[in-house]
């Protein structure tokens, strides 16, 4: 059994008055190993926040599994008991760090009160020793703990959501362009903890990113998505050396760098394009 295990993914967003109906996501199946990363990538608006909202229950689905553990993540939860169990299971770590912080909270406080909500820790003492043995662990020290979320930089932010989510001993940890928003130095040194925390610990990653370089720095395998569905899958390696699909194609000839061309992303897109049209008529 692996951790994780989604089969048949599938979510449709009803526009009304005539729109389009969006299919953010599409029959989609993959698992997750415990103790891997695996990289989700594909454009903007492919589906990547979709099938990362519904793993962590922020997002419904119409159809499909989705087993975190062992445990149908999919169904509704009701009382206070299920709901932690459910949150211990799976946290999710956002772009935007704000949003999972309360800016009236000292780093710390915030900390100690997931530590006891979540029961990781009896009394108070506990909980702050075992806060500061988190900001530890995500490289900020004792300086950083009596700090509010706005008077720390977008970098130790982000640390502190790591911890935040590290705190209830988490099977899995979504993180959905975690990274994105911040400096490439800076982005360097979270990816590298972000490595050595799931040596450490084992927790799985689910990683979705837009950004192909930062999924190759810390993903074991990856999956490709375009229109909500997987195109592709592969270990990282492979599917970033030699892509198969022409969509893995155009969005590899499409990220900056420094073999990147002008009519290297202009052939892929006319492959692509050919390839596609000869789908959508089949
Ligand atoms: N709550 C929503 N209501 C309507 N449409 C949505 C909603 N969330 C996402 N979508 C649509 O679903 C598609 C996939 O979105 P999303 O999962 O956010 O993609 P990504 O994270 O890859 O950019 C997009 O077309 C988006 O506009
Ligand atoms: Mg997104």
């Amino acid at each position: 059994m692996s951790l994780v295990e989604v089969e048949n993914l599938h979510r449709v967003f009803r526009m009304g008055r005539g729109a389009d109906d969006v299919t953010a996501v599409n029959r989609a199946s993959f698992h997750i190993d415990a103790g891997e990363a695996l990289g989700l990538v594909g454009e903007s608006g492919s589906g990547k926040s979709t099938i990362a909202r519904i793993l962590v229950g922020l997002e419904r689905a119409d159809s499909g599994a989705v087993r975190i553990d062992g445990v149908d993540r999919l169904r509704p939860v009701h009382g206070r008991r299920a709901r932690l169990a459910r949150a211990q299971a799976a946290q999710m770590v956002f772009q935007d760090p704000n949003g999972s912080l309360d800016r009236r909270l000292s780093v710390t406080e915030s900390l100690q009160r997931v530590l006891l909500l979540h029961r990781r820790v009896s009394g108070r003492v506990a909980a702050r020793s075992e806060a500061l043995a988190l900001l530890d662990r995500v490289r900020l020290s004792e300086r950083h703990a009596e700090a509010k979320p706005h008077e720390l930089s977008g970098g130790q932010r982000q640390r502190v959501a790591i911890a935040r989510a590290l705190a209830v001993s988490p099977k899995l940890v979504v993180l959905d362009e975690a990274v994105s928003a911040l400096d490439v130095s800076v982005q360097a040194q979270v990816l590298d903890l972000l490595g050595e925390i799931q040596r450490e610990s084992g927790v799985g990653y689910l990683f979705v990113s837009h950004d192909l370089a930062v999924v190759q720095e810390i993903c074991q395998r990856v999956i490709v998505l375009f229109r909500g569905g997987i195109v592709e899958r592969g270990q990282t390696r492979k599917v970033l050396d030699a892509p198969d699909h022409p969509y893995t194609q155009l969005l590899l000839a499409s990220t900056p760098g420094p073999d990147w061309k002008p009519e290297r992303v202009a052939q892929a897109r006319m492959t692509f394009t050919q390839r596609m049209s000869v789908v959508t008529e089949a």
